[in-house]
């Protein structure tokens, strides 16, 4: 069994080299960025405060999730909608609440158990969700880049028809800025390298590069 754990912030290349490792190891990878969304998109729509935790819990607790390509929340195809601005404006918040990262660890950790062998990707893999997983990597790339490679995924989603104008790197920019801050600001489980975890920077690198350096890790 190999659980590889994937951390790093927004736009360093985490989900592109865990989908592409997983395809490689030949396992299924778990999003569990799409599971804070998820919270945050169900709680938008049942008109749920992002500051009420107890209720967040209920939520999270609550929604039916598969967390496949298309992403489905209580049945429904969300793949779009969890990338969208409003989304982006709550998720941070929704996921300072500690009760919520209960409920959702502990989701996770069964996922893992039933799946064995697998790549995880997140903020706390490494530090809190999977500390004895067998490679431990924490993906980093410089600001600039990582407001670029957003913003392509923003206009992707905007193609689509549900992003309204996004897509502008300086406009990026200062939204994962503020995000950064606040997921390694925060009490509970801060973004931060875990112990024993590889640093790996994927500034200026193709996404077979980096797969190809943790492949050799492994
Ligand atoms: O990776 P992402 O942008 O989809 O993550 C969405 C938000 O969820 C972001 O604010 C960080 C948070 N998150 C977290 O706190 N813990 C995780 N394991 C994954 C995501």
């Amino acid at each position: 069994m190999t659980v590889v754990a994937i951390d790093g912030p927004g736009g360093s290349g985490k989900s592109t080299v865990a989908r592409e490792l997983a395809r490689r190891l030949g396992v299924e990878r778990l999003d569990t960025g799409a599971m804070y969304r998820a919270v945050a998109l169900r709680a938008l729509r049942t008109g749920t405060p992002v500051g009420d935790e107890k209720a967040l819990t209920g939520v999270a607790r609550e929604m039916v999730l598969e967390l496949g390509d298309p992403v489905l929340l209580d049945g429904e195809d969300v793949s779009d909608a969890i990338r969208g601005d409003d989304v982006e404006a709550v998720v941070s918040t929704v996921a300072a609440h500690p009760a919520v990262r209960e409920v959702l660890v502990s989701r996770q950790r069964d996922w893992i158990a039933a799946h064995g062998s697998c790549v995880v990707e997140g903020r706390d893999i490494g530090t809190v969700v999977a500390p004895g997983a067998d490679l431990k990597v924490y993906l980093t790339a410089d600001p600039s880049e990582r407001a670029r490679r957003r913003a392509e995924d923003e206009r992707a989603v905007a193609s689509r028809g549900r992003g309204g104008e996004r897509g502008d790197p300086a406009v990026v920019r200062r939204s994962i800025g503020r995000r950064d801050a606040l997921d390694r600001g925060r009490a509970a489980s801060p973004l931060a390298v875990a112990p024993g975890a590889v640093v790996v920077d994927s500034t200026g690198r193709s996404v077979e590069e980096v797969v190809e350096e943790l492949w050799g890790l492994l």
